[in-house]
Parts: structure tokens; C-alpha cells; sequence
């Protein structure tokens, strides 16, 4: 017996109920609820009774080897060695930022059968692309299609190693009385084509849009599905693209990797660090290099500060790039513990070429290259620093700082000032200058 009705589902993490609610219980979004029906069957839980085979562990053959290379190594790091076959990788990001055409450049190199489903553009539209990016690929079928059974029926036509499916969002079960981009279809579409690959052992790219809250349509939804979720960032006025690894089974969630883009796609950057430091200005007050990890890899970065006068009664703090509240902190921490006298000024915090630094090992930067710009005064362009800033105005150790003394030796910086804690870590054989000082005061004596 089924029957159905009507029900409010969060477009986020698919919470339901039978009434709508203006913010959501479960996850606390705001406006997230769309109305769908659900089909309800009330049958008793079946256990069969056939015979089965069953595998030990050990008798199930498995291997990294199995692992498809894309040959764009960027791509495949992120992914943790390339694609795992069976596996199914849920690609997000904004409009325009590049999804296709990282898809595309991605799967053209795989040496067998590749499946690009699209309900975004036709098979002329895919062409073109493919033209522009100079794409050569024997083993490349293209379905512009989004009815997902003629794109099952595809597959077993084709038996392809890897399918792409752009966007999840345009894709229909018809099955399902929901319209195409509604929570119930993307769930249902995401599920069978992880039943379908698994069962049939090719790999399938899912790509997403992102809300505008940021977030790939129902995220907690389809996070739990899928085997990967790979996130690709940039900001609108930079050509370089960042892919960044949210969930991944089979491999670290550290990883990134860097692109720029141009007319004919999507190069691959091998030294982020020079990309991140080549505007750099010579000399100027309110620039501070840092070391940061981005997973596996150190990554130079140019903290920017810039400390104006505040005409108005509430002083302005700005970030771009860095954590709002934790400028806020390191405020706080510069005014009570090092004397700098911040708290009648609009302060502005950039991360130069857009990235985004998580770890507090770039709190020292910060701080400096404030204190720096409020008195005009210049740290030295050669130098990097690298410290946690603790709430007593302390330089806290942080990890890897081996490497990320290395990456700048290599980039030729001649000094790096690092936490009291992590010096005996550091081996003298970098020719670069290793200075320790116990708490923020000292490093702003020192240098400024
Ligand atoms: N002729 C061109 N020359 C240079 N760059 C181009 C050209 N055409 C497109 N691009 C770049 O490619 C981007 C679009 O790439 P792509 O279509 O892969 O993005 P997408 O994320 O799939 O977009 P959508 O959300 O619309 O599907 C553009 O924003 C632009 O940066
Ligand atoms: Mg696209
Ligand atoms: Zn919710």
C-alpha cells in the first residue's frame, strides 16, 4: 500500500516536517524549506532467505593501482591518487567558476571510455569546449541529456570507466513526481547513480551548483552518499582556481590544488608560493610573508594590512581571506599585550591573490603586518614569520615547520622568525636566519 503527501523538507540537510518552518531545527538554516511530495508505503521488512556468497577480507582483491590517473596531477592529489573506480566524487562551486571545463580537462586524458552526461548545454556547446581546450580524447561520448534512466540505459550501452553528470541539479528520475532540482530528485538521482557505480564499478564526477549560501544544494544531504566532496573556489576577478577536498574516503582532506585559468583552460600552478608572492610590493609598510599548510604542501602567502585613521565613531574591521573573529582576538591581543593602539582605527586585513589562511599559524603575520602599517614602518621583504598568537601576547608553537622553513629557503627569504617551541624541530641545514622571540612585544620591538 502506498500513498502520498505533502511535506516540507530543508533544502540543506534534508530535515522534514509536516508544516512549514521558517528556520530549521536540525541545522538552523534560515528560509531552507521547499515543499515535496513524499511517497509512503507501509510493507513489512522483508529478509530474504537466498544463499550467498561471502568473501573474507582477504579474498577480496583490491588495489591503489586500480586508481585512474587523470594525468592532471593537481587533480588527482586532491582526489588522493586519482579516481577510485566504483567511487563517486561530488564536484561544487559557483557559477561560472570553471566545473565543466575542469571535468572535461580531467576526463579527456583518461586512455578509456569516458560518459559526459550534461543537461546544462548541448552537444555542440560541449564541442565547442572541447575545441578551445584543444581537447583530443577518442574515448570521450558526450549525452546531453537529463532523464537519468536513458542515461543509465547509456552506461550499460557503453560501459564506460567514468561518467560525468553535469549538473545534478538538471537531472530527473521519473519515477518521482518532483520537478528536476528539487531535494527529493537530487537525492534520489545522487543515490541510484552511487548504487549503479558501485555495482558496476565505473567512477561518476557529480557536479553541483552552490547555493547562494554557499553551500552545494542540500551539502548534508549528498555528503554522506557520495565517496568525495571536492570543493573549486576562486573569486571572480583572479584567473587562478583553488580545489579543495571537503570529505574524501580515500585520501586526505588537506589537499589542494591550484590552477590558473586561461582561453584554453585550465593550467595546473606545480609553486603556488611564486604565484601568491609574484605582485609583491619591494618594500612596503603593512606586507608580511607567511608560511602556511595547505595539506600536504607549504604554501607562501603575503599577509597585507592597512591601519587608517577612524572618523567615525565605530572603527572598521575588514578581512579578506582571514577569520573575522580572530582578527578580532589578535586586536585585542596587539592593544593590551603590545602596546599598539588599534582600537581607534579601521583596520583592513587582505590575504594577497584571494586565498583563504585557516590555521593560526599566520597570526603572527597578522600582527605584524598591523602593527607595521600603523607606524609606517617596513619589515624586511627577505624575512617570513610563522607563530600562533596566544592570548597572553605568547608565540605558540605550530606543526611542519621544518617545511615551512624549507619552501622559503628555497624561495630565497633570508630570515624566518618562528615560535621559542618549534626551534629545536628546525635543522641548520637551510642557509636562512632562524629567529625566536618569546611573546608578540619582543617581535614587534625587534623588527619594527
Ligand atoms: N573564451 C574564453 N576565454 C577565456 N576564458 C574562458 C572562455 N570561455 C570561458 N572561459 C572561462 O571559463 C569559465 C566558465 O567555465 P565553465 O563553463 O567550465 O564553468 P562552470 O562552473 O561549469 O559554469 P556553469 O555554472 O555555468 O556550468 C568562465 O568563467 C571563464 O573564466
Ligand atoms: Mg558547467
Ligand atoms: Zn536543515
Amino acid at each position: 500500500m502506498s500513498k502520498s503527501r505533502i511535506k516540507y523538507i530543508c533544502s540543506n540537510c534534508g530535515y522534514e516536517s509536516l508544516r512549514w518552518l521558517g528556520k530549521c531545527p536540525e541545522c538552523e538554516s534560515w528560509n531552507s524549506f521547499t515543499e515535496e511530495i513524499i511517497e509512503t508505503s507501509k510493507r513489512k521488512p522483508v529478509i530474504s532467505k537466498s544463499k550467498y556468497e561471502l568473501n573474507t577480507i582477504e579474498n577480496i582483491s583490491a588495489n591503489e593501482e586500480d586508481r585512474i590517473k587523470t594525468g592532471i596531477t593537481e587533480f588527482d592529489r586532491v582526489l588522493g591518487g586519482g579516481l577510485m573506480p566504483g567511487s563517486v566524487i561530488l564536484l561544487g562551486g559557483d557559477p561560472g567558476i570553471g566545473k565543466s571545463t575542469l571535468a572535461m580537462q580531467a576526463t579527456a586524458n583518461i586512455k578509456q571510455k569516458v560518459l559526459y552526461a550534461t543537461g546544462e548545454e548541448s552537444e555542440k556547446q560541449i564541442k565547442l569546449r572541447a575545441s578551445r581546450l584543444k581537447l583530443n580524447s577518442p574515448e570521450f561520448y558526450v549525452q546531453a541529456e537529463t532523464n537519468l534512466s536513458d542515461i543509465l540505459g547509456a552506461i550499460n550501452q557503453l560501459s564506460p570507466s567514468v561518467v560525468v553528470i553535469d549538473s545534478i541539479q538538471t537531472m530527473y528520475r521519473t519515477e518521482l513526481d518532483n520537478s528536476p532540482g528539487t531535494i527529493t530528485q537530487i537525492r534520489e538521482c545522487t543515490s541510484l547513480l552511487t548504487e549503479e557505480a558501485k555495482k558496476k564499478h565505473y567512477s561518476v564526477i557529480i557536479i553541483g551548483h552552490v547555493t547562494k549560501e554557499g553551500m552545494i544544494a542540500g551539502p548534508k544531504l549528498l555528503e554522506h552518499m557520495v565517496d568525495a566532496v571536492i570543493q573549486f573556489e576562486g573569486e571572480s576577478n583572479h584567473s587562478f582556481r583553488i580545489l579543495r577536498a571537503q570529505k574524501n574516503r580515500f585520501g586526505s582532506t588537506n589537499e589542494i590544488g591550484v590552477f590558473e585559468m586561461h582561453e584554453d583552460g585550465l593550467r595546473e600552478i606545480k609553486n603556488p608560493s611564486e604565484l601568491f608572492l609574484s605582485e609583491r610590493e619591494k618594500q612596503t609598510p603593512g606586507s608580511v610573508v607567511t608560511s602556511s599548510i595547505e595539506g600536504t604542501r607549504p604554501i607562501l602567502l603575503e599577509v597585507q594590512a592597512l591601519v587608517t585613521p577612524s572618523n567615525y565613531g565605530y572603527p572598521q574591521r575588514v578581512s579578506n581571506g582571514f577569520d573575522q573573529r580572530r582578527l578580532s582576538i589578535l586586536l585585542a591581543v596587539l592593544e593590551k599585550r603590545a602596546g599598539i593602539r588599534v582600537s581607534a582605527t579601521n583596520v583592513f586585513v587582505n590575504i594577497a591573490g584571494g586565498i583563504r589562511i585557516i590555521e593560526p599559524a599566520a597570526d603572527l603575520a597578522v600582527c605584524s603586518a598591523i602593527a607595521s602599517s600603523l607606524t609606517e614602518k617596513v619589515i624586511d621583504n627577505q624575512t617570513i614569520m610563522i607563530g600562533e598568537v596566544g592570548l597572553g601576547g605568547e608565540i605558540r608553537s605550530v606543526g611542519h615547520i621544518e617545511k615551512r622553513i624549507q619552501e622559503a629557503a628555497k624561495l630565497g627569504f633570508k630570515t624566518a622568525i618562528v615560535p621559542p617551541g618549534n626551534t629545536k624541530e628546525i635543522k641548520s641545514s637551510s642557509n636562512i636566519l632562524i629567529k625566536a622571540f618569546d611573546n608578540l612585544e619582543q617581535v614587534i620591538k625587534n623588527l619594527l
